[in-house]
């Protein structure tokens, strides 16, 4: 009987693995279909086969940005005029506000976001493996997991019009650093022509800094086209949650 159990169990498990049902499969797709109910059962299949093309296959250090092209055409929704929230290195009060206030939208609140926020996969070359033991962020720079990001965060900054907002980090030196995706992607790809305006919401714990006019957001307003109207308040992070505790609040009387 053990025996019969055994080889059941097994049988089970290299079926799985044939269908491609890894625990990454299960995660991608599950959450895929929680948020798009009533559409095709096709969708998120589809979604994630072009998904997996991206990367199953190839070497974890040679995956560039478009690789998720397909990905990109099959899963991207564009979303309402004046809703897009960015943010650097303020993503769980980024978080913990769109969660509470649903007139602002971050990437990870995106379906593509949604499907893929804090998990990690990787191919080998010249397997049909799925693994999730990968490159680390900048060991090499065209690694699946960063490349996704670069490459999800262009489509997000492409498609924000009218009003955008960022949550930015008004505690340490460099609000607007070179190497972060807000800098060196998502501020590149702005379509000036659909962006009315950028409101930075530097978040500070300490309500007496004024990091507004300090070097670091002096060269985010340098990269950004003159005729956008940008405005940047110092908010202390207790006004931010304080607001996130208050429903009746909306997005723009929180700073
Ligand atoms: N190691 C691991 N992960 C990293 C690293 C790193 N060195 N750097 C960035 N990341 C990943 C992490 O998942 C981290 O939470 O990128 C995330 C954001 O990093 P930040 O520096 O805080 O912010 P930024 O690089 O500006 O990216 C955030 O890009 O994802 C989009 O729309 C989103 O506006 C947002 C922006």
């Amino acid at each position: 009987c053990a025996l019969l159990v055994a080889v059941t169990l097994v049988a089970a498990l290299l079926a799985a693995t044939i269908r491609g049902a890894t625990p990454l499969r299960t995660a991608v797709v599950g959450r895929c279909r929680e948020r798009t109910a009533g559409a095709s059962p096709d969708y998120c299949e589809d979604a994630w086969n072009a998904f997996a093309a991206a990367f199953v296959g190839k070497d974890p250090c040679n995956v560039p940005p478009e690789s998720y092209d397909r990905l990109m055409e099959a899963a991207f929704q564009k979303r309402p005029c004046n809703t897009t929230l960015f943010w650097s290195k303020t993503k769980s009060l980024a978080h913990a506000f769109t969660e509470k206030k649903r007139c602002l939208l971050t990437l990870e609140d995106t379906l593509l976001g949604y499907m893929l926020d804090g998990l990690t996969w990787c191919g080998q070359n010249g397997s049909n493996g799925i693994f999730t033991e990968c490159p680390c962020w900048s060991c090499c720079p065209d690694n699946p997991v960063r490349s996704f990001w670069i490459r999800a965060s262009a489509a997000f900054a492409a498609g924000a019009c009218g009003d955008a907002y960022a949550f930015m980090n008004g505690s340490i030196s460099s609000p607007f650093s070179s190497e972060s995706i807000f800098a060196s992607t998502e501020v590149k790809n702005f379509n000036y022509s659909a962006l009315n305006s950028l409101t930075i919401v530097l978040v500070t714990r300490d309500s007496s800094t004024d990091a507004c006019d300090g070097a670091s957001m002096k060269s985010l307003q340098r990269a950004l086209d003159p005729a956008l109207k940008y405005s940047c308040r110092n908010v202390p992070q207790a006004r931010v949650e304080s607001c996130i505790s208050q429903p009746d609040v909306t997005c723009s009387n929180c700073w």
